[in-house]
């Protein structure tokens, strides 16, 4: 009965983190790829806006203009880059790890 229970547990458990890490490995990359400019809530860095010399609304990615704007537009504007933006290829971060980041964007869209 006892090993029961754990084999049933660690099936629990396998099937269900991967539902829970999607947001959470989405929070590691943001961090590492995103916030140093684009600031923890994704609500831009005041510094990085003068040093940069742009507006900066223009680092807020929670503005409705974002929230209105399709991951496939999110991910044209990473790849692609965008004023002062500098393109970020795929080499230095993958399709799925660009998904999860944005995934981790739309949670500050609530
Ligand atoms: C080195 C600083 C820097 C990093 C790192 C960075 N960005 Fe940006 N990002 C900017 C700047 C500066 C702008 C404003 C560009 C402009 O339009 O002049 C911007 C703009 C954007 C915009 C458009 C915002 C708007 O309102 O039009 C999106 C979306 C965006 N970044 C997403 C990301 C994501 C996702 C990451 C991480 C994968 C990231 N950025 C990493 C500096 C950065």
């Amino acid at each position: 009965m006892r090993t029961l229970t754990i084999v049933l547990l660690a099936m629990l458990s396998i099937l269900y983190f991967p539902c829970k890490t999607a947001a959470q490995d989405g929070k590691t990359i943001y961090e590492k790829r995103c916030k140093t400019c684009h600031g923890v809530d994704s609500k831009g860095s005041a510094s990085v806006a003068k040093m940069t010399k742009v507006d900066p609304s223009m680092l807020d990615l929670t503005t409705d203009k974002n929230k209105k704007r399709t991951d496939a537009d999110l991910i044209e504007i990473v790849r692609k880059g965008q004023g002062k933006m500098k393109p970020i290829p795929k080499d230095k971060l993958s399709d799925d790890d660009l998904k999860m980041v944005i995934s981790h964007i739309r949670t500050f869209h609530k």
